[in-house]
């Protein structure tokens, strides 16, 4: 099917078998907290709605072309939030690991984690480890999950690690340029993500993927990440493949 048909129609777009041509989607999952609340429920029961979310998006997405899918889980300022929803963060991670192994396995996912280690309990960083050595050779989609992740938090890990090469004489003065900084970030090797999603009306980046969403473009929904459904994903891809990305040139 041309993406052209539906412009003017209501057809529903397609969720399986059409490529947009977006390589690299990045979700920031957020409204879990206001979908429970709405319901009268605990936040940690929209934690649980999002984390069942995340899965039937992971088994859509490569449906649809894509083949790297980063999403935004925890973040270097959500460590603000109580013990209970903190901790229970993490059991879901944890679970969420356990449970899926098996499947994205057979799915052909590749799972990689980014953002700083060393904050997280030994238990969960060594599940996370186990799933990223053991789905290394998958190739269908590229899943990548940021956990304690922070742009400038990366950002300032990857600025120290470069002076400590530099200072250890690994590169030369004239070396200290883009690539070699790039290739200290978490996402070293991933390319930068297409099109940088945002559920539940926020309209603002919180600290996601600083310097690799530079030229990405953007699509903000009212939905809260526990609604989002694989038709909304593909609305938003087929909206991409009308825009007119210049990374500044002319036209
Ligand atoms: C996003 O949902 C998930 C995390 C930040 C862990 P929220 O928990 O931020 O939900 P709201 O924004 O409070 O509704
Ligand atoms: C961003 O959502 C982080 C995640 C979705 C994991 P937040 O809910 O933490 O962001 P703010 O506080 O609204 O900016
Ligand atoms: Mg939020």
């Amino acid at each position: 099917m041309a993406l052209t048909d539906r412009d003017n129609s209501d057809t529903p777009p397609e969720t399986s078998g059409v490529d947009y041509g977006v390589r690299h989607v990045a979700i920031i999952m957020d409204g879990n907290g206001r979908w429970a609340t709405n319901k009268g429920w605990p936040r940690l029961a929209g934690h649980r709605r999002g984390a069942e979310r995340i899965k039937q998006i992971v088994r859509a997405a490569p449906e649809m072309g894509v083949q790297y899918l980063t999403v935004y889980a925890f973040s270097t300022e959500n460590w603000k939030r109580s013990t209970e929803e903190v901790l229970g963060l993490m059991g879901i991670f944890a679970r969420y690991i356990e449970k899926e192994a098996d499947e994205l396995s057979a799915l052909g996912v590749r799972m990689r984690f980014i953002g700083g280690r060393g904050r997280l309990d030994s238990k969960l960083s060594r599940l996370m480890s186990g799933i990223e050595e053991r789905t290394a050779v998958n190739t269908r989609l590229n899943l990548t999950v940021a956990i304690n992740y922070g742009g400038r938090n990366e950002i300032a890990r990857a600025a120290a690690q470069l002076a400590r090469d530099y200072a250890a004489g690994l590169l030369t003065e004239d070396q200290l340029d883009e690539a070699a900084f790039e290739a200290r970030l978490d996402t070293a090797g991933l390319p930068d993500p297409d099109l940088v999603i945002r559920t539940s009306g926020e309209t603002r980046t919180s600290n996601f993927l600083a310097w690799q969403a530079a030229y990405s473009e953007y699509e903000f929904t009212e939905t809260l990440w526990p609604d989002f459904t694989p038709e909304q994903l593909a609305e938003m891809l087929a909206r991409f493949g009308r825009r007119d990305r210049r990374f500044g040139g002319a036209k």
